[in-house]
């Protein structure tokens, strides 16, 4: 079996691509024995896929993907954008206390996950882009996901992304969408 290494340490992310690369053992810079931290220093989502995936694979020298993706609320100019993990300085939940503070009285609540996803081989950059539209709630509803995805209700699903199952969410999911068209890209 083929293998991709994927640049993250973020669980919920490589469940995602496990789920979607069948065919393909992804393994992550930790389970091969590899100190990987890069500065995400990108001003676009590509720039810091780009980074990510260019890191690896010099590190390791194997077909390497990063994927750099985040939440862009309008009435915030598309913030948090490439800023979402970092935007409160805390933790998730610090993450959506400070969004839905930011929005407290917005009628607009309407936003997209997007997810830039680059693979590169040492010869190679492929990149492909996905979305997911939906609008930001009043408060958190559901368990399952991580990052935003409480307050994120899925225009697709008419649920949070946190209220859907990990098959609902990989169906419409911003990353998703990007790794289809990646396989489609390199022909997997
Ligand atoms: P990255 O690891 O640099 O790509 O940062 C992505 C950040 O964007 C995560 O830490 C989350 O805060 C947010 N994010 C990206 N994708 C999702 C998702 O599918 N659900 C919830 N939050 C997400």
């Amino acid at each position: 079996m083929k293998e991709i290494v994927l640049a993250t340490g973020n669980v919920g992310k490589l469940r995602e691509f496990r789920a979607m690369l069948q065919g393909y053992r992804v393994v992550t810079p930790k389970e091969l024995g590899l100190d990987f931290d890069v500065e995400e220093t990108g001003e676009t989502f590509y720039e810091n896929a780009l980074i990510k995936a260019r890191a690896l694979n010099a590190l390791c020298g194997k077909p390497a993907i990063a994927d750099d993706s985040g939440l862009c609320v309008d009435a915030l100019g598309d913030a948090p954008g490439v800023r979402s993990a970092r935007y409160s300085g805390g933790d998730d939940n610090d993450n959506i206390v400070k969004l839905l503070g930011a929005l407290e009285g917005e009628a607009n609540r309407k936003a997209y996950f997007e997810s830039c996803i680059v693979y590169y081989d040492g010869q190679n950059i492929v990149r492909a882009d996905g979305r997911a539209y939906g609008y930001i709630c009043a408060a958190p509803r559901g368990e399952h996901g991580f990052g935003y995805d409480p307050v994120f209700m899925s225009d697709d699903l008419s649920k949070t992304f946190a209220e859907a199952t990990d098959d609902e969410k990989n169906a419409v999911s911003h990353r998703a969408r990007a790794l289809v068209e990646l396989k489609r890209k390199l022909g997997i």
